[in-house]
């Protein structure tokens, strides 16, 4: 496999970080798919949160690129690398977003890659801006970048945020956590934002839902449970895109935020509605209880069966 970079996935902008970094996350992609064309062995990291070969092959492999090519950087990667953390930039690498999707044979996943600025002193916990990102869909070879104050991009092309104006003409996209799943209330959320919108899509990749609201593809995506691998080159997608990330609660967004809501910023404040009223518990619509419905089914049935004819 060439490992230059295809001309047509990067524009003539004059970036400082993505090339390099867009190289390896490309390289990255090429494992992962060849990965996926064989099928992989699955373990289990916890309750449903599954790793593979591939996640921790392809991490090695972005950790020792990474610092070779960038020699002053820090690495912090999903599956335990904390290298250089002390820099005064350090990549956020999540090398496979998507692992239950890979594993099950659903091609849809991604290598995510985001880039913090952390001045001298900085304390662990206060973020630095993000100053470059690049999420890399191998799938279907594309290649999402961002740079602070340059845009962002798919395959060479400027993308923006959707027009949507409001939740009700919305498709928005969502992501249930793998931990403590008992514990956590997204499905009201999934309830009361699909009766409002045009639809909630749970795709299984939160970088790819971070890029495809960059792009318009959706127009707003939440999740309860991330982690700076899965958010950071994906909040600089959106907000170079023209879009909004912030908490639940429209508090600024951060790499430690595990709450986030990202939009096409003309439904943020909406959407931000929603969400106080649905934690108030305000406004939910009821859902009709198995049982309730099973009496319905019955009843239907009862009234369809054929007539006794004697
Ligand atoms: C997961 C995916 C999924 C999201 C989970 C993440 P992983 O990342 O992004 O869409 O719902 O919260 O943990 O484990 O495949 O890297
Ligand atoms: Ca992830
Ligand atoms: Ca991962």
């Amino acid at each position: 496999m060439s490992s230059a970079l295809k001309q047509d996935l990067l524009p003539e902008v004059d970036f400082t970080f993505v090339p390099k970094a867009a190289k390896l996350a490309v390289i990255a992609g090429a494992k992962l798919r060849e990965f996926f064309s064989h099928g992989v062995a699955t373990e289990y990291k916890g309750d449903v949160d599954l790793v593979t070969i591939a996640d921790r092959t392809v991490e090695a492999y972005l950790r020792g690129a990474l610092l070779e090519t960038f020699p002053e950087h820090g690495v912090y990667g999903e599956e335990g690398t904390r290298d250089r953390l002390e820099a005064a930039y350090r990549w956020y690498v999540d090398p496979l977003d998507g692992t239950t999707n890979f594993a099950h044979g659903f091609p849809h996943f991604c290598v995510s890659m985001g880039l913090e600025e952390r001045t001298p002193g900085l304390q662990e916990g206060v973020d630095g801006p993000i100053v470059a990102g690049v999420i890399y869909d191998p799938m279907r070879d594309e290649l999402f970048a961002a740079e602070q104050g340059k845009g962002a991009w798919l395959n060479g092309k400027p993308i923006h945020v959707s027009r949507v104006p409001e939740l009700a003409e919305a498709l928005i996209a969502t992501g249930f956590p793998s931990h403590k799943r008992h514990e956590n209330p997204n499905i009201h959320f999934y309830q009361e934002f699909t009766l409002r919108s045009h639809g909630v899509r749970r795709a299984g990749s939160a970088a790819l839902d971070l890029a495809y609201t960059a792009c318009g593809r959706i127009d707003a995506y939440w999740e309860f449970n991330l982690n700076p691998w899965d958010t950071a080159a994906g909040f600089l997608l959106v907000e170079e895109a023209g879009g909004q990330v912030t908490g639940f609660d429209g508090s600024y967004r951060r790499l430690e935020s595990r709450e986030i809501l990202a939009s096409n910023g003309l439904i943020h404040a909406e959407l931000l509605g929603f969400f106080g009223d649905m934690f108030a518990g305000r406004d939910l619509t009821p859902i009709p209880t198995t049982a309730e419905y099973g009496a319905r089914r019955r009843e239907r049935e009862a009234a369809l069966k054929p007539m006794d004819l004697n």
